[in-house]
Formats: structure tokens, C-alpha cells, sequence
């Protein structure tokens, strides 16, 4: 199949990205968190199509993206708690777990009776789904095992000659995948996936948020995450990462004493620039700065696996703060919870 790669879409290219959508293909496109691989959700054999071409269990189940949050009547029954994530959260970073209503295919859910729905803000995702009139499925668009793409380079990478067509709209804003949400009554919800929109922003709108165990720990063998995606050792580069523990001074002193190492590699915040020597280092932005890293973290993750010289990646342990939450979920099952106290 040859994939077509469209930069910069206009309204002519959306159009035409949207007839394949209606026809059955597939079409990776920009979200505001990362880039989508797009099917119609109403079409089982579409949505088998996203799964065969990603080389992901089906057991995995799909995310619906939809024009207004209003949409999500027709393929869920909503409650007064998805309206309130809603209205505060939507269009935006946010997906909803709900009881799913039967004209959305089995093979989408990966069989659950539930389905997980988001309303995109980004213009061009916005544009593709209002014209393709449906809603479209669709997970992050990397071949299943490697990190998110943030840019239509990661996906030609990933997905050249697997799909029809890619919609470049810029690297994306975000850079992590969606917060994930389940209600569990009017005012409390337990968080499935941490992302941009954060326990701490829900908390201060009026939210009782508790954290699912896979958020921040490794489960045991037949434990099963209430995310099914949350068991799959996502986002590993080919290279080991290793967590370290510590204070700044301890983390700068380990990484100095391992610089010398032919095959390490390291991700250090700005603050640590010119404290050792290694032509091997990724800088992630500032301590604090938790939107630049989430930004940066996936293109690094890329970047280290083009090295087939790195074997081991060291990175300090971020914080568990805001956004800094959704960074320490993917750097810890980026590392297979290897975690170093030092
Ligand atoms: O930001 C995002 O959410 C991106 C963009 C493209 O929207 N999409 C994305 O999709 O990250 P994906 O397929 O890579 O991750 C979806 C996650 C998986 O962990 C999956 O198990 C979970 O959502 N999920 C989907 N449907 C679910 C359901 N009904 N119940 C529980 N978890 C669900
Ligand atoms: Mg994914």
C-alpha cells in the first residue's frame, strides 16, 4: 500500500482524508496529546484493520473520538459525572470510560462492555471527524510496543506503506497521551492513565480522585489493570532505562561515575547542564518545566533507539506532581519499573 503524506492539510485534504475514513482505510492524524491512527468506529473490519497494521493484542481496546461532547449519546450512556468532566475538560486532553451502547462494534472495545470517549481539540482532528461524520477510532499511531508519535516523521517511521494516509499537522502540542478517566459515582473518579488534565485540577474542580495500582505500580502475574493497555510494557526503547532514586547531588554524582561507560546514555534536567562529560546526553528541559518534558519525552525515547550503541539509559526519577505524574508513568514502564534508590 503506498501511504500518502500530506503537510500542512487544508479543507480540500481533510475532505479527502475524511472519504477514506468513510470508506474503510485508515488515516493517522494530529491530536492535541499525540497523533492518532483514525478508522470509523462503526465499522468492525475498519477498526481490525488498526489492530493489524499497529501488530497490537486485541484484547487492546480503542479510544472514540467524537466532534461534541454531546455525540457521546448515540455510542454510550453518559451520567451526570461525564458531563461535568465535560464541560470543564472537553474538547481537550480527557478520555471517558463508559457503558457502551451496542451500534459500537465489539471489535473496537476488544470486547468490553465499555467504551472509552474523547472530544479532541485539536483543529485538524476536529475537522477530520465533523467531516467524516462519524466517530473515528483510534489509538496513539506507533507500531504497538514503541513510544507515541509526537510528529508525522515518527509515524512515516513507524506506519509508512501500512496505512493510507498521513495528515502532518506539526509536532504534536501535548506530547502524552490523554488523561484517562472512570466514574465511579456523581463526584469521584478513579484516574486509569495520568495526562495533561491532572489529579490536581480535577481535585480543585470538586473531584474525589483515587489512582488506579498500574498508574505508579507494577501489578502482579493475572492482576489485571481496569486500562487493558496499562499491562503492556509500552514506550520501551531497545536500550535498559533506569530510574535513579536520589537526591540531585547523589543522581549527578551516579551519572558522572557511569559517563565513562561506552554504551550509557542519560536524560538530565537543564539544571544539571555542564556537570559531566558524556557527548550522550538528552536534555528534557527544567526540573519543574513538567510541559517541555512531556513534550521532549517520546522524541527522546525515538532518538536513543536510533543509537544502536546505547545499552543503558539513566534518568533521574521524576516528580509525582501535576503533569510531572504522567511523565513518571511513562518513564517508569519505560524502565520495566527498574528503579535504582541511591
Ligand atoms: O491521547 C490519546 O488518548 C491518544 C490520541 C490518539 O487520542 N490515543 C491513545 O490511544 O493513547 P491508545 O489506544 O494508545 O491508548 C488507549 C488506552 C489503552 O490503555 C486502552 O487499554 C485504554 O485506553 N482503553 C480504551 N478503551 C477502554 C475501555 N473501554 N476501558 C478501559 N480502558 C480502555
Ligand atoms: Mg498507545
Amino acid at each position: 500500500m503506498k501511504t500518502e503524506f500530506i503537510k500542512n492539510p487544508q479543507e480540500s485534504d481533510i475532505l479527502r482524508a475524511a472519504e477514506i475514513i468513510k470508506k474503510g482505510g485508515l488515516v493517522a492524524f494530529p491530536t492535541e496529546t499525540v497523533y492518532g491512527l483514525g478508522a470509523s468506529a462503526l465499522d468492525e473490519s475498519a477498526a481490525e484493520k488498526i489492530y493489524r497494521a499497529k501488530g497490537r493484542p486485541s484484547d487492546n481496546p480503542l479510544i472514540i473520538h467524537l466532534a461534541t461532547a454531546e455525540d457521546a449519546e448515540k455510542y454510550a450512556n453518559t451520567s451526570e459525572c461525564f458531563y461535568k468532566i465535560a464541560k470543564l475538560f472537553m474538547p481537550g486532553p480527557v478520555t471517558v470510560i463508559l457503558p457502551k451502547k451496542k451500534i459500537i462494534p465489539s471489535s473496537v472495545t476488544g470486547g468490553l462492555d465499555t467504551v472509552a470517549v474523547r472530544v479532541p481539540s485539536n483543529r485538524i482532528a476536529r475537522r477530520l471527524i465533523e467531516l467524516a461524520g462519524l466517530p473515528i477510532a483510534a489509538p496513539s499511531a506507533n507500531l504497538s510496543g514503541r513510544p507515541s508519535c509526537t510528529t508525522a516523521a515518527h509515524i512515516k517511521e513507524d506506519m509508512n506503506g501500512r496505512i493510507d494516509m498521513i495528515l502532518d499537522g506539526g509536532s504534536a502540542e501535548f506530547g502524552l497521551e490523554s488523561t484517562i478517566l472512570l466514574p465511579i459515582d456523581k463526584k469521584s473518579v478513579k484516574l486509569l492513565r495520568p495526562g495533561a488534565v491532572t489529579v490536581e485540577m480535577l481535585t480543585e474542580a470538586g473531584f474525589e480522585v483515587s489512582i488506579d495500582k498500574a498508574v505508579t505500580q507494577k501489578l502482579s502475574d493475572g492482576e489485571k489493570p481496569l486500562a487493558p493497555g496499562m499491562k503492556y510494557r509500552h514506550y520501551a526503547p531497545k536500550a535498559q532505562v533506569i530510574l535513579l532514586n536520589g537526591s540531585r547531588e547523589a543522581v549527578m554524582a551516579y551519572m558522572s561515575l557511569k559517563a565513562t561507560d561506552k554504551g550509557a546514555a542519560f536524560i538530565c534536567y537543564d539544571e544539571s547542564k555542564g556537570s559531566f562529560n558524556s557527548d550522550k546526553v538528552f536534555y528534557i528541559g527544567g526540573e519543574k518545566d513538567f510541559s517541555y518534558q512531556a513534550h521532549e519525552l517520546f522524541s527522546i525515547l525515538r532518538k536513543l533507539d536510533e543509537d544502536s550503541n546505547v545499552d543503558t539509559v539513566y534518568a533521574p526519577m521524576p516528580s509525582k506532581e501535576d503533569v510531572g505524574l504522567a511523565i513518571y508513568n511513562r518513564l517508569l514502564k519505560a524502565s520495566g519499573y527498574t528503579v535504582l534508590n541511591i
